[in-house]
């Protein structure tokens, strides 16, 4: 049996279900694993965040010092989140000759590599399979099961919050606002839910996805972010008339010239799609791999237990002395420009319904070397404005946005078309 000490520093949500799942599971884990899992530690700078541990064999104390500096201690799980104390403290346990357990993914995708390097100089591991997608084992799968295989594509739904509101959204005919009051008031969103709405959440999540993938460096400034702030719900109706449901998708390619490309933003995705069908706060993570093939792994990317599922199986794999996520930068890929993408998109402008207009328009479309797939102009009788809709066959980003532009300054023009990238299955 092998017999392991650990802190938990920061007694959250996630803190909390840790604590509850090992003191549960802890005969289990034992019988299953031969590992004897002991919280010595429960770590919190308010300390009425521990008032409710009731068991005396756990140290409870706002003083992390004592943790790393204890010589009994194997493995520190810092669950506080954030980027500037979890740094020094997940630097100052690795220093000392802790293992750490972790699920920030701000971190590890902001100033993972500087961490990443002690902890290979220092012989230790960071786990940090709950840092992306909650309980859903999709580091170990890449790091591990597919060790042998060559991953080509990641597609995700990595983001709860926003495909919550998305759902919502369409299932309910609601605006993004009225979506996310009821996401909030379900507890299915944060009461600022700035950085799930604005895509940066999903854009950690990916940036870790990415290097892991491709055993390459990801500055995480190089990631292209949208978020789904500015989704009006006439898109997804349009979408859905044309076959397509909304989704936020957070996407790492590796291309035919080398360059990977690291994104995330709304997507249309064909309804054919398998990861059309991720419903509300749920996450999914298609990969596309040269051997395996396609493959799909689904489940709950949040909440206290989905996640303390990961934490608690890095702690047991560290414990049996695997080391599976030390991330290894093998290579290193360019991440190529958003400009320089290829995509189908879908438009949406808002023109008058006279002579010339779409005649201008599908000018300068042709002249950007843009090929129109489908039209649609939706005649409305009494507004002096109508939605003109298409799509694109494949065509570069850059030749799109250009075309948006030459097509804003038409005397005609309203407002700037909308451009939504499009996702076939
Ligand atoms: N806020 C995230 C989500 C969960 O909504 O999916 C933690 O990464």
């Amino acid at each position: 049996m092998k017999n392991v000490k650990i802190a938990i520093i920061g007694l959250g949500t996630i803190g909390n279900g840790v604590l509850n799942l090992l003191t549960k599971e802890r005969e289990l884990i034992k019988q299953r694993q031969k590992v004897d899992i002991e919280i010595k530690y429960a770590i919190d700078k308010d300390e009425n965040k521990l008032n409710h541990i009731t068991s005396k064999d756990i140290v409870k104390t706002k003083d992390y010092k004592l943790a790393i500096n204890d010589k009994e201690i194997d493995i520190i799980v810092e669950l506080i989140g954030g980027t500037n104390f979890a740094y020094t403290l997940i630097k100052e346990s690795l220093e000392n000759g802790k293992n750490v357990v972790t699920a920030n993914k701000a971190l590890l995708a902001e100033k993972g590599l500087d961490l990443f390097k002690l902890g290979e100089e220092k012989g230790k591991t960071i786990g940090f399979e709950a840092s992306v997608c909650g309980g859903i084992p999709i580091i170990r799968t890449i790091f591990d099961a597919l060790a042998g295989d060559k991953i080509k594509g990641i597609f995700g739904i990595v983001n709860g919050t926003t495909n919550f509101i998305l759902t919502k959204m369409y299932e309910e005919n609601i605006s993004f606002h009225t979506a996310l009051k009821e996401a909030q008031k379900l507890g299915f969103a944060e009461a600022d839910p700035t950085l799930d709405i604005n895509g940066t959440d999903a854009a950690h999540k990916i940036a870790i996805l990415g290097q892991i993938a491709f055993n390459s460096p990801i500055d995480f400034g190089c990631v292209y972010i949208e978020g789904i702030q500015h989704i009006e719900l006439e898109d997804i109706k349009n979408a859905d008339e044309l076959g397509y449901i909304l989704k936020l998708l957070a996407i790492a390619k590796l291309d035919p010239d080398n360059s990977i490309e690291v994104r995330v933003h709304p997507c249309l995705v064909s309804k054919e799609n398998l990861l059309a069908s991720v419903r509300n706060e749920y996450n999914a993570v298609f990969l596309e791999s040269e051997y395996f093939g396609n493959s799909l792994y689904y489940g709950k990317g949040a909440g206290a237990f989905p996640t303390a599922t990961a934490v608690v199986g890095d702690i047991i794999e560290i414990a049996k002395g695997k080391s599976h996520t030390k991330l290894k930068h093998i290579s290193n890929h360019p991440v190529k420009d958003i400009g320089e993408i290829e995509s189908r998109y879908y438009i949406r402008f808002l023109v008058p319904d006279k002579p010339g207009v779409l005649s201008k328009i599908s000018g300068v479309f042709a002249e950007n070397n843009i090929s129109i797939a489908s039209l649609i102009q939706k005649e409305r009788s009494k507004e002096k404005y109508v939605p003109l809709i298409l799509t694109t066959h494949p065509a570069r980003e850059k030749n799109i946005k250009n075309a948006l532009d030459n097509i804003e300054r038409f005397d005609f023009s309203k407002k700037r078309g909308v451009m939504i990238r499009l996702i076939d299955d």
